[in-house]
């Protein structure tokens, strides 16, 4: 906590679909004139007061509202000054991102967002690490679905391993047991401009496709390759496996911890992520649909005229799923860490939550990094860092304690 300046955390982007969310699971959590010192920051004064007056429905003390634009770096840069951390749901972060990152890392502010954006992430890297390392912001993408059960998992699981066993696992296998949610218009348009960088510069097709994409540059590469694409068997988990969209940015937020970490799960280290669809043959079947209809999907977001088409089916920028299927929704993930002699000692993690995982169960992750990295004592130092680098186990404990989150060991196999 930096008692100079004026707030803990600022949340920009708390008039959208899933900065609301955010705000609502803040003030719920933390209040006002408590602990947290915090504000709600957004481009419309009248939207910033809507949410407000919803928050303090009843009455209650008052959060403080800044008017700021994305693209207006002076502005972000005073935004940056008065505070310990932002917090940004403003995406697509490719085209809203950069101004505020540039002002965090200048003035050693911490920040954390909820990009799921390969693309962006490899160009934030490569201009600010160095300058993130010397100002000692910490610069924490993805701190939602994607890839906070990912990374936090995986580190989860090899810390357990290495408790339990004195060794690392060599290989962890992320497995959606289930996932049962919807999708909003942000997300949505952040997929689209990916769709469109790609086809405006093909070589953002080479970064988003490279397994080590956010690995840091020059460094020795690992075992793993492509993402599945097609329904496998694992003998493991005795079940069928479909591909997993967000495996595209997991894996390699996965491998950016390992290499940060200076690979100390080794330099051979295996991850990868699927959707387990059971055993048999219904298994199978269902292992095919999802694979195919993933495979449909990516054709019609890649080819103009279908993603048009796409695009006008989809929720539209500010609306995503109803109340209700927020309220319904979960998420079960399981991570087998495979031991790197005897099978007997492997070791299979579970991490839970309630409510829809992109938006419900994603505010309270979003929420809780940014308070994590606005009060928690950590031991890392600045750069463009990961969940588990920039934060580990206290984060882990904020979303048992605060959110309601599980992380547990299942059984040693
Ligand atoms: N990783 C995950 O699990 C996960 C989950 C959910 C969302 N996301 C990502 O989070 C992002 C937001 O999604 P969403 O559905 O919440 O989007 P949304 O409803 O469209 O909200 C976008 C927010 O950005 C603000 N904004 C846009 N341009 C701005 C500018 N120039 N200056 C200041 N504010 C600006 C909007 O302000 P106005 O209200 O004034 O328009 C709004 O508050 C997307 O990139 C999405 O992919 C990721």
């Amino acid at each position: 906590m930096d008692q100079q300046r004026e707030f803990d955390v600022v949340l920009f982007g708390a008039t959208g679909f899933t900065g609301k969310l955010v705000a609502e699971y803040l003030y719920k959590t933390y209040g006002v004139g408590g602990e947290l010192r915090w504000a709600l920051a957004g481009r419309n004064q009248a939207k910033l007061e809507a949410v407000r007056t919803d928050l303090i429905a009843a009455g209650g003390t008052t959060v403080e509202l800044i008017v700021v634009d994305s693209m207006d770096q002076a502005a972000m840069n005073a935004l940056a000054a008065r505070t310990t951390v932002v917090c940004t749901t403003v995406g697509p972060y490719a085209l809203y991102g950069t101004p505020l990152v540039a002002a965090c890392v200048a003035h050693g502010t911490h920040y954390c967002d909820l990009t799921g954006e390969v693309q962006w992430m490899h160009r934030v890297i490569n201009e600010y690490q160095t300058a993130a390392e010397a100002s000692g912001a910490r610069i924490v993408h993805t701190c939602g679905f994607d890839s906070i059960p990912s990374d936090l998992g995986a580190f989860y699981v090899q810390a357990q391993m290495h408790a339990r066993h004195g060794v690392y696992a060599q290989q962890v296998k992320y497995r959606v047991v289930k996932a049962e949610g919807g999708m909003s218009g942000g997300t949505v348009a952040s997929m689209m401009n990916m769709m469109e960088e790609v086809k405006a510069d093909p070589g953002i097709g080479e970064i988003i496709n490279d397994p080590y994409a956010l690995d840091p540059v020059n460094m020795p590469r690992g075992p793993d390759g492509p993402d599945q694409v097609a329904p496998l068997y694992d003998a493991q988990f005795k079940q069928w496996t479909a591909p997993f969209v967000m495996a595209a940015i997991n894996t390699r937020v996965v491998r950016r911890s390992n290499a940060l970490l200076g690979y100390r799960y080794g330099s051979q280290f295996r991850y990868d992520e699927a959707i387990l669809t059971g055993a048999g043959p219904v298994g199978y079947m269902k292992a095919v649909a999802v694979a195919s209809g993933t495979f449909l999907m990516m054709i019609a977001s890649a080819v103009a005229p279908l993603r048009n088409l796409l695009k006008s089916a989809l929720p539209a920028q500010g609306e995503g799923p109803s109340p209700e299927t927020i309220e319904k929704g979960s998420f079960v993930i399981d991570l087998l860490a495979l031991h790197p002699t005897d099978a007997s000692k492997n070791l299979r993690a579970r991490v839970t939550a309630d409510r829809d995982p992109g938006y419900g169960a994603t505010a309270k992750m979003l929420g809780e990094s940014a308070v994590c990295l606005a009060l928690d004592e950590l031991d890392a130092g600045g750069g463009c860092l990961t969940p588990s680098t920039a934060m580990g186990m206290a984060l882990i404990n904020r979303l048992v304690e605060k959110g309601g989150m599980t992380f547990e060991i299942l059984d040693q196999s």
